[in-house]
């Protein structure tokens, strides 16, 4: 249902205003008292409001200024008998959409909110299908319809049922544990417990005792049998992260559990036989500390059968929409707060933001949002500076050239294409013709 809250002193011009506007799907509420204008806003969502400026207790300006506090999506028509182009541009600029005087002209007033409520049905339906589709393109807690994405999906979908051992490679926050949990979900495991060890988090020398677990007496200090990770996550799944932070002397025993599926605890002879699936999951580019000796080939060729790579949200940003949406869903629950969306002018910065920090990142920033937002939308006085100002690191952030240089610029690219030469003013002055086979096909 559309709604709209009028406020004005005068009770006539009110009736007006209904009288005026008065249609079935078109809910009018009427205030004379701009608390009580106030109290209907925060209590009925409206989206629009027609607001008197000379109003007794709180001005005008100052009720727009609530207004635009608890949503700045509203868009608000100030009225006044007053008419002076200052009031109009400061009206406009604390974020009135328009501003009309008084006597009403009804057919202007009809014409102005039939085309906002018809702005307001779009982004209705705007946001109901955005809900829809975070249904259909939410699959165990991960969010993507990006073509890079849905791959990934395809693939997790594919390999979960199968898999022995695997590799899942993305930058930081792009949802590797995630991944990694949706794996074992998925899989005949799923049961059985789901281990994780950050093997960048633990110290070398405690490496093996804490993966593979030490009988009593293995070394100073030994006092009980201890089991390790790999043996506790038998019959289910275990996920190292960071596994390219592996020290090399226990890369060599981890091929062994997971090619065996046997591991030995330290200090003891006995050989245990397990049946756990294996994630192995880094931000780090493998192939190259293969190629720096840094970790064993043999290790990397049997992990790297299977891998899944996530890609950066910078790659994907058709998903950034959906995500922001399931997020603000899950903070707003978090923080006991009903948050119906995000200003467009919001949506737009987060869409010029390059992510470095990816999902992680993008949820730190709307969960800050919603924790300070005392309105119904995230706007952009919500979002953190980095973000906010011009200088944020863009995606498509570029060196500003004058026209001249970027002509030169063109010029010598052409010339460099076809070959040719350029004199000291940039002038093209020899232009070959171009052979039509193109060279790769030489
Ligand atoms: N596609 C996605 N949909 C919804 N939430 C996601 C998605 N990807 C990541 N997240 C969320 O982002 C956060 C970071 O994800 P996760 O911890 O899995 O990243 P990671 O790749 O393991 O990062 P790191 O390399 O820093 O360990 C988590 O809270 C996760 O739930
Ligand atoms: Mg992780």
């Amino acid at each position: 249902m559309l709604r709209l809250v009028a406020i004005d002193d005068d009770q006539q011009t009110l009736e007006l205003i209904r009288a005026a506007l008065k249609q079935s799907d078109l809910d009018i509420i009427l205030a004379t008292e701009p608390l009580e204008g106030l109290e209907a806003i925060k209590s009925h969502h409206p989206q629009i409001v027609l607001l008197d400026l000379m109003l007794p207790n709180l001005g005008g300006m100052d009720v727009l200024d609530r207004i635009m506090a608890l949503d700045p999506e509203i868009d608000v028509i100030m009225i006044t008998a007053h008419y002076s182009s200052e009031s109009a541009v400061r009206a406009i600029q604390k974020g009135a959409c328009d501003y009309f005087d008084k006597p009403l002209s009804i057919e202007r007033l009809r014409k102005r909110v039939a085309e906002l409520l018809d702005e307001a049905k779009k982004r209705i339906q705007a946001r109901q299908l955005e809900h829809e589709l975070l249904k259909s393109y939410s699959f165990e807690g991960i969010i993507g319809r990006s073509p890079m994405m849905l791959e990934a999906l395809a693939k997790i979908r594919r390999v979960a049922p199968h898999f022995r051992i695997l590799l899942l490679t993305g930058a930081t926050g792009t949802g590797k544990e995630l991944v990694a949990r949706a794996l074992h979900h998925l899989s005949p495991a799923s049961q059985g417990p789901f281990v994780v060890c950050n093997c960048a988090a633990l110290p070398h020398e405690l490496m093996e005792s804490e993966l593979f677990g030490y009988a009593k007496g293995a070394f100073t200090g030994a006092n009980a049998d201890k089991v390790g990770l790999f043996e506790a996550a038998n019959g289910g799944t275990i996920c190292l992260d960071e596994i390219g932070e592996l020290p090399l002397v226990s890369q060599a025993k981890l091929l062994r559990a997971v090619q065996s599926h046997e591991i030995q605890r330290l200090g003891s002879t006995s050989v245990r036989k397990l049946n756990v699936r294996f994630v192995g999951a880094t931000n780090r580019d493998l192939r190259a500390l293969v190629a720096a000796k840094e970790f064993r080939e043999d290790l990397f060729f049997r992990l790297s059968m299977v891998e899944i790579q996530l890609p950066r949200l910078a790659d994907r940003k058709e998903d950034l929409s959906l995500l922001i949406q399931h997020l603000l869903g899950r903070f707003g629950a978090a923080y006991g707060k009903r948050i119906d969306g995000i200003t467009r002018r919001a949506e737009a910065l987060l869409g010029q933001y390059s992510w470095p920090g990816n999902i992680r990142e993008l949820e730190n920033v709307i969960g800050y949002a919603c924790m300070i937002t005392d309105s119904t939308v995230v706007d952009v006085n919500h979002l953190p500076e980095d973000i906010r100002s011009p200088n944020a690191k863009t995606e498509s952030s570029f060196d500003i050239v004058s026209l001249e240089e970027m002509q030169r610029i063109h010029a010598r690219r052409v010339l460099d294409h076809f070959g040719g030469t350029q004199d000291p003013h940039g002038r093209v002055t020899r232009c070959e013709p171009i052979d039509p086979v193109p060279s790769a096909m030489e």
